[in-house]
């Protein structure tokens, strides 16, 4: 009798997020959970989105709460992470549930990284023993998948900006997750024969169309696998959004 409910706040017009928000309210739908929206202007104060977040906390026909970012820069992104009541964190942003990650203790799992560990585990890709290399230290994505690729018993190397030789880091991972942020940046060059690639860059070409951080026409016939882009990994973050959501509902369910 019970209907999961996520609160979806989104802030100010920018066309990637509004696409984003329309992905996660059209999961919402087609699996049967309610979505409530809040879409307010990009000029609405630091202290007004805190207090709708402390009404959406104290909402008990609330179960998740995202706030989609990044956040206009007038308002503080930390602290409107910490303002989310922790059980109802679905984006398993709150310092509470990354803390949760890092120790290896239930907790929501930020979902993007989430969803990457069920496309390996649902390929039958074993991670035990295998090097993995992160291209990004984000707290969303290069963080926790470094996290859970460690809990799986990979060997976890995390590259970023200032890594001295990023390619041939690149070139001894079995697994490599790119989440860069730059159009077509991984080339067969960066590859190992028969590595796993994971391509989580989203990036908008001059022609309106997407593509990944991975060049995946040049990667495709030395790698053994491959995610695309679009339909790879985004598709994967939504759904770990409407699992997290459903477990938030049951979690108060059982309280
Ligand atoms: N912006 C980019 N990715 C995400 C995400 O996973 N969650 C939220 N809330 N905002 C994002």
């Amino acid at each position: 009798g019970i209907t999961p409910t996520l609160a979806v706040v989104l802030i100010g017009d920018s066309p990637a997020s509004k696409v984003y928000v329309r992905h996660k309210k059209k999961g919402c739908e087609y699996v049967g959970l309610r979505s409530v929206s809040h879409e307010v202007s990009s000029d609405i104060t630091e202290k007004a989105l805190l207090s709708l977040i402390e009404d959406l906390n104290k909402d008990k026909t609330i179960h998740g709460i995202l706030v989609q970012l990044p956040l206009p820069s007038h308002i503080d992104e930390d602290k409107v992470i910490m303002a989310i009541d922790p059980s109802k964190d679905v984006d398993g942003f709150h310092p509470m549930n990354v803390g949760n990650l890092s120790i290896g203790r239930d907790g929501f799992v930020s979902c993007t990284p989430a969803g990457i560990m069920v496309l390996l585990e649902r390929t039958g890709i074993d991670i035990s023993g295998k090097k993995c290399v992160i291209i990004g230290r984000s707290n969303i994505v290069g963080k926790p998948i470094g996290m859970l690729l460690t809990r799986a018993n990979g060997t976890v190397t995390m590259c970023h900006s200032r890594t001295k030789d990023l390619q041939g880091e690149c070139r001894q991972a079995d697994i490599l997750i790119a989440a860069i942020g730059k159009e077509k940046f991984i080339t067969k060059d960066f590859i190992k024969e028969g590595a796993v690639i994971i391509d989580v860059g989203i990036n908008r070409l001059a022609d309106g169309t997407l593509c990944g951080d991975v060049d995946f026409d040049d990667c495709i016939e030395k790698a053994s696998f491959v995610t695309p882009v679009p339909k790879g990994v985004g598709p994967m973050t939504i759904t770990m959004l409407l699992k997290n959501c459903i477990k938030a509902a049951k979690n108060r369910a059982k309280s």
